[in-house]
């Protein structure tokens, strides 16, 4: 197969280390740092499906507004006291996170291969404008698309389509990357080409399709053009 002509990536756990998170939280909460984020962030992305799939979209409320209110849903849950305080630090470290190192290299060399690179991300732009920028990858990506253009999250067709519409290739052309394993596949359903990285060797979704490709870091994404 050709390769791609584009490579779209997925933001918050694909280029964005969102690890100083979880740091952050067992700090503030000895012993349960981890059941915190993984809670937390299940329910920021349960928001965003619940927000997509009722009344139409009539409930839906930017990235930032379902991460804090996924935080303090797993607070409650796991009986911890979020202090404002205690909110703003963690919300804080979500703003300000950094890039996988290997991600920045693999957005170098697709540069230096001249093909397309950009954000397909949930994040609102607000949101994705401060990761960038504080992760340094301003100037090695093409486009930065948040879904609040269309204010229909990932998984909906809609917010796929804004990658094919902004590189302006048919979605077998371009390559989407997401450590998500509900994105990497939804997106191969679209119709993209992927590659899930994973990192962490967990199971794929168990729904009889696989992405393109799974490799253990955002380095595989390299393969597709050798
Ligand atoms: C994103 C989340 C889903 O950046 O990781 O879209």
């Amino acid at each position: 197969m050709d390769q791609p002509q584009a490579v779209l990536f997925d933001a918050y756990g694909t280029l964005f280390d969102v690890y100083s998170v979880g740091l952050l939280a067992e700090q503030l909460f000895p012993g349960q740092g981890q059941a915190l984020s993984v809670l937390w962030r299940d329910k920021q992305i349960e928001y965003t499906r619940l927000v997509t799939t009722s009344n139409d979209g009539a409930h839906y409320r930017p990235f930032w507004d379902l991460t804090r209110a996924g935080l303090r849903y797993a607070c409650k849950r796991l009986r911890l006291d979020l202090t404002p305080e205690r909110e703003q630090q963690l919300m804080n470290q979500y703003r300000h996170l950094s890039a996988f190192p290997e991600g920045r290299e693999v957005l170098q060399a697709l540069r230096t291969r001249g093909v397309v690179t950009g954000i397909l991300s949930n994040g609102d732009p607000e949101m994705l404008g401060i990761a960038v920028r504080s992760a340094g990858l301003d100037g090695l990506l093409d486009h930065v698309i948040s879904v609040d253009r269309v204010r229909k999250y990932k998984t909906h067709p809609d917010a796929y389509r804004l990658g094919t519409q902004a590189v302006k290739k048919p979605a077998a052309h371009v390559l989407f990357v997401s450590c998500n394993a509900w994105d990497a596949l939804a997106a191969t359903w679209f119709g993209y080409r992927t590659l899930w990285v994973n990192r962490y060797q967990l199971p794929f979704e168990e729904l009889d399709t696989q992405p393109t490709r799974t490799g253990p870091t955002l380095d595989d994404v390299l393969a597709f053009f050798e």
